[in-house]
């Protein structure tokens, strides 16, 4: 094969693999093989440079630095989005939509709003030939060469019927998981960290030197076209179909809706989604589909009269440090914790924050007084971004770490080189009272009216020291605590009896085991499902798990060599606590991994879940070559498309309905 035709070759396939990666999440080579590809099709263009082409892939990074960014004035202006926060706003928008169509009706597309960098992508005989930032709408400025650094953005658009002339618009951004290990390396070396996602992708796009760029793990989303010459789209479905096949990524998520109830329902799944998505959103966009309303709609000065951002409670806030105290945890470990002044934050108010440790406490250097950013990422506790410099009055005092436990007065202990300080009693209250919470919890013995308080009253007044005392607890002895009722008190007891029967995973889980959390306690039961086995397990043994490495094993097999965890184990079972070995799967679904996608005519999203975990499958998020089928409902969108590209099966409802129908019926 000559060069040239080999370049193509390699160039056809580099696109390939960066769009099974970038887009489809879904590599088919490793990164070792991706790159001798690379290197390949590198060494090829130096030696026969009359091939090089400005759209090959070994163009994205090594570009040369740029000294200032040009402006760009784009042949469209850049809008940007009105934004509503509760229903009626949104029900505002939607009566004047429906005023300016008449006698039509709206459907619209919701769509989560990225919190990123509005960037636009020109596209030229299906090149990529510009990028740039938002700006002011009209002029931005030239980053092409740092968005050529992105693995996720076609340097050439694949399909038919590509527009001679295109501009898209999207968003630039970095995965949560990606933001955090950036974030890490910046501080191994030495190097000021990002405050969150967002700014990091700025950060990342807005550099002189495209290398620096290149070594940033940036996403991309398209979500819009600008100006296009050689076609038009009927809707926003349509256009954002066409913009996945010609290789640009689109995010998946989006559900139509034709009123105000689809539109809050898409938004509460969407807010019970966030925590969980891999990136940060700050609300859900609304948009017309039809280009025609659109036309119709026109817009305002700065944003589309037929698009609005209805936007989420914020995640982070500032607030002011009123203390900074310790808390001492069940392991022992003590930690430092920020009391606020109570602020509302991610849909919440919150009055405590937590640091990791003492380190971090110096290196954001804190103080008492000072004002702060907080933030709150779905479920997590929530958490002293920055120090606010420029709020400092100068009477702001420093932390001193304790060198005693608040609780027990025993020493605190910090090892060479460890980050962690734990206090030094084993018997220390606040051990045990975090002990007990941690037992009762609800991914572990799940005993209902055994809260926070009530563990703590238990350890204080000696009832309870270990949590195998709780099943010697008698009404009487509860309802002697201060306010506790008879009535309050004979449930608890009786919460603690239904609790003897408990799933091995759950019990094992509330050993509270350092290290050992709800998905390693379920690896354990079914490795060994029993208590026997898995109380004289050697490290090598536990090594045979795939999710357990040397440093857990090692740290339950110290668990198991203090006679205290063992006595603990025989007096639960003297107790009557009777563990249950998992189940072996064995619904019809077992082994089998389903995406669902669009809306079922004929239940709800949970119900089809919870059928399909009854028959013993799986359910996922996003659709891979692992994906066993796809149960597609109506209006189904990127996720069917995928499926499509990937050969996975694609099941109707009907014949869904047909597989769960017969499996769930009374006979079996
Ligand atoms: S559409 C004219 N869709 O939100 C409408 N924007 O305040 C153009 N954004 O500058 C934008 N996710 O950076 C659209 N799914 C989405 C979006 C989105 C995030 C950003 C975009 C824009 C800002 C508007």
């Amino acid at each position: 094969m000559d060069a040239g035709a080999r370049i193509l070759e390699l160039k056809t396939q580099i696109a390939h693999h960066d769009q099974r990666y970038h887009v489809l999440d879904n590599p088919e080579i490793s990164d070792a093989s991706y790159d001798a590809l690379l290197r390949e099709l590198k060494s090829l263009e130096l030696q026969h440079p009359e091939f090089a082409s400005p759209d090959s892939p070994t163009q994205r990074v090594g570009a040369r630095p740029a000294t200032k960014f040009l402006r760009v004035t784009r042949r469209q202006q850049m809008l940007s989005l009105g934004n509503c926060f509760n229903g009626d706003e949104l029900a505002e928008f939607d009566r004047r939509v429906r005023k300016s169509l008449g006698a039509q009706s709206p459907r619209y597309v919701c769509e989560p709003k990225m919190d990123g960098l509005a960037v636009e992508l020109v596209f030229e005989g299906g090149s990529f030939v510009q990028g740039s930032t938002r700006g002011d709408g009209t002029v931005g400025e030239d980053v092409t060469q740092n968005l050529k650094t992105l693995r996720s953005l076609p340097l050439r658009l694949h399909g038919s019927n590509i527009p001679r002339y295109l501009e898209v618009r999207g968003e630039v951004f970095l995965k949560k998981t990606d933001f955090q290990k950036m974030n890490e390396g910046l501080l191994a070396s030495g190097q000021e960290p990002f405050v969150n996602p967002r700014n990091s992708a700025a950060g990342s796009l807005r550099q002189l030197n495209p290398a620096i760029t290149a070594a940033r793990p940036l996403s991309l989303f398209v979500y819009e076209v600008g100006a296009l010459d050689g076609r038009t789209f009927a809707s926003h479905e349509e256009k954002l179909r066409a913009l996945s096949r010609w290789g640009l990524p689109v995010n998946p998520w989006r559900t139509g809706a034709v009123d105000l109830l689809a539109i809050e329902r898409a938004y509460r799944e969407l807010l019970a989604e966030r925590a969980s998505l891999p990136y940060e959103i700050d609300g859900l966009v609304v948009k017309v589909d039809a280009s025609a309303h659109r036309e119709i709609l026109g817009r305002a000065s700065k944003n589309p009269r037929w698009a609005i951002a209805y936007k989420f409670p914020p995640e982070e806030v500032e607030a002011l440090v009123e203390d900074i105290l310790v808390s001492v945890g069940r392991t022992g470990a003590v930690t430092p914790v920020v009391a606020l002044r109570p602020v509302f934050v991610g849909g919440v108010t919150i009055s405590r924050a937590t640091l990791h440790n003492e380190d971090e406490l110096r290196r954001k250097d804190l103080r008492i007084g000072d004002w702060v950013f907080v933030r709150r990422a779905g479920d997590v506790i929530p958490e002293v971004v920055k120090v606010i410099a420029s709020r400092r009055t100068g009477l702001e005092r420093p932390f001193v770490f304790p060198a005693i436990c608040p609780v027990c007065e025993s020493p605190i202990a910090r090892e060479e080189g460890a980050v962690v300080a734990y206090c030094t009693n084993r018997r220390c209250p606040a051990q045990r009272s975090g002990l007990l919470r941690h037992f009762a919890s609800r991914g572990g013995m799940d005993i209902e009216g055994l809260g926070d308080r009530l563990c703590q009253l238990l350890t204080d007044s000696g009832l309870v020291n270990a949590p195998s005392d709780l099943y010697k607890l008698s009404v009487a002895q509860l309802s002697s605590l201060e306010r506790m009722g008879d009535k309050s008190a004979a449930n608890v007891v009786a919460a603690i009896e239904g609790s003897k029967r408990i799933p091995l995973n759950r019990l094992i889980y509330a050993l509270g085991i350092p290290e050992v959390g709800e998905a390693t306690a379920k690896s354990l039961a079914e490795k060994f499902r029993d208590l026997e086995p898995f109380r004289c397990a050697t490290t090598a043994i536990l090594q045979e798990i795939p999710d357990i490495g040397p440093e857990m094993a090692k740290a339950i097999c110290d668990y198991w060599e203090r006679s205290e965890n063992q006595e603990l184990i025989d007096a639960l079972i003297a107790a009557g606590i009777t563990p249950e070995p998992p189940r072996p799967a064995t619904g019809i679904l077992s082994g089998k991994t389903i995406v669902l996608t669009g809306t079922l005519a004929g239940m709800s999203r949970d119900a089809a879940k919870a059928a399909i975990e009854r028959c013993g499958g799986k359910i996922a998020g996003s659709v891979s070559k692992k994906t066993s089928f796809v149960i597609a409902g109506s209006d189904a969108g990127a996720k069917l498309q995928k499926a499509r590209t990937l050969g996975v099966p694609i099941l109707s409802e009907e014949a869904f309905l047909e597989i769960i129908g017969g499996s769930e019926s009374p006979a079996n």
